[in-house]
């Protein structure tokens, strides 16, 4: 399979929706309150999103700059937003009564989107899904001498048969994202991976329902690419063959699903340096939002997204197709690059000039890429040093931008540099 379109497209819209969005205090509340299945069948029994309008959110994720959207079918709560075969678990049999995935899937595709789906690993309701330590019943001493003889084999079953489902009725799917393994994690017990989802088959099924598809790490087995969370690694990133395609997926407010009284909210500015921070280590960002219990995308959230959309519409240029750059970049700048072009991003905005090692000799021309406006170079001259009311100094094969005094107004400016071929 090709990962050429992940990699081009660089930015993609993670959404975790579920029955987590009516007690709207985060999607692990089941697990975080014990939750009895019995205490959260509330929200089973209100789920009635009647102002879903996937086109909505589609839309909203294109004009973010935003190229794919990865919805969760099923999160760690179980509960299934298609209509399975296999389940009474699932959004049919709720007050909305209506499948949800397919008109998602089709609000994709009308606005040119590639489509991803989370599934996860873990199920919280599944009668046959033993009881480990990140159970809601974790500490419940007669439920888990009632669940004590179940037996996983069932739920591997039940688990590969879900998948097929959605990687045989829903059309072409570009992306998988498996949620979680934890086998041998000293925080907790009874976990899970590889071996209990029996991966391997898992995989090869999915490879083999969709062979252009692109699947996560977090089967227990290496996938197509690799999935840091809710943290920004520290340069590109490698696997055990080299190089390897990564995404961050990061939240907006450190929540996933949608958390009514978090207000921890990342600012439009710190997302787009993330954006530009990925980009620049070769990877991605996936930047979630949590729609909420009536299927909307929540007004601040919805904003960020505008304003993340603004700041791309004139800088698409130095994110789309473009990846990691040879090039160091100067203190408080990232470089990304594709082919010729390097794109010189400035987190903090210098006084008159920037400094570039290396560069000398290679830039034909420059620009703000936030209006076209020339950026005037200026090449060393070894024998200048500084003097009363000129700069000077700066090592062999540095090259000098001019900037203006004013800051263009964009979250971030960004410099368009056109190389020329090397002597
Ligand atoms: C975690 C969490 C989860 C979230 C996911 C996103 O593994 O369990 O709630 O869906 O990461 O990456």
């Amino acid at each position: 399979m090709s990962n050429a379109w992940f990699r081009h497209d660089r930015f993609g819209m993670f959404v975790h929706w579920g029955l987590y969005a009516l007690p709207a205090r985060h999607e692990w509340v089941k697990n975080r309150e014990r939750m009895t299945d019995e205490q959260y069948a509330r929200y089973f029994e209100h789920f009635d999103p009647d102002l879903y309008d996937p086109r909505e959110w589609a839309r909203s994720a294109r004009n973010a700059g935003m190229r794919y959207v990865v919805l969760t079918t099923k999160h760690h709560d179980g509960f299934c937003l298609w209509d399975s075969a296999l389940t009474d678990y699932k959004v049919t049999n709720t007050p909305y009564g209506r499948d949800l995935l397919q008109p998602f899937v089709d609000a994709c595709r009308a606005e040119g989107l590639n489509v991803g789906f989370y599934h996860s690993l873990i199920d919280w309701h599944h009668p046959s899904f033993p009881v480990d330590g990140l159970h809601p019943q974790r500490d419940d001493e007669n439920y888990k001498a009632q669940a004590a003889g179940r037996d996983l084999a069932e739920y591997r079953e039940y688990l590969h048969g879900q998948v097929r489902e959605l990687l045989t009725g829903f059309g072409q799917i570009d992306y998988l994202f498996f949620d979680f393994s934890y086998a041998g994690r000293s925080h907790t017990w009874g976990g899970k991976g590889a071996e209990e989802w029996g991966a391997a088959e898992l995989l090869a099924m999915v490879r083999e329902l969709q062979p252009d598809i692109l699947v996560n790490d977090r089967t227990g087995l290496p996938g197509d690419f690799v999935t840091p969370e809710q943290y920004q690694p520290a340069g590109p990133m490698a696997g055990p063959d080299g190089p390897i395609a990564w995404e961050a997926c990061q939240t907006l407010n450190g929540s996933w699903g949608y958390d009514r009284d978090n207000f921890d909210y990342k600012t439009p500015d710190l997302l787009i340096r993330m954006l530009i921070d990925g980009v620049s280590k070769d990877g991605n960002l996936l930047l979630n939002v949590g729609p909420n219990g009536r299927g909307r995308i929540d007004p601040s959230a919805e904003a960020t997204l505008a304003a993340i959309g603004e700041w791309m519409r004139l800088h698409e240029r130095s994110i789309r197709g473009c990846g990691a750059s040879a090039f160091v970049a100067p203190p408080d700048c990232r470089y990304t690059q594709a082919g010729d072009r390097l794109y010189l991003h400035l987190l903090s905005w210098p006084f008159k000039h920037v400094h570039l090692p290396g560069l000398a000799g290679r830039v034909g021309y420059a620009q703000l890429l936030s209006d076209a406006s020339e950026i005037q170079l200026v090449e060393p001259d070894p024998s200048r040093l500084h003097e009363n009311t000129q700069p000077g100094g700066q090592p062999p094969g540095t090259l000098t931008l001019q900037l203006p005094v004013r800051r263009p107004e964009v979250a971030v400016p960004v410099i368009e540099l056109f190389l020329t071929p090397s002597a």
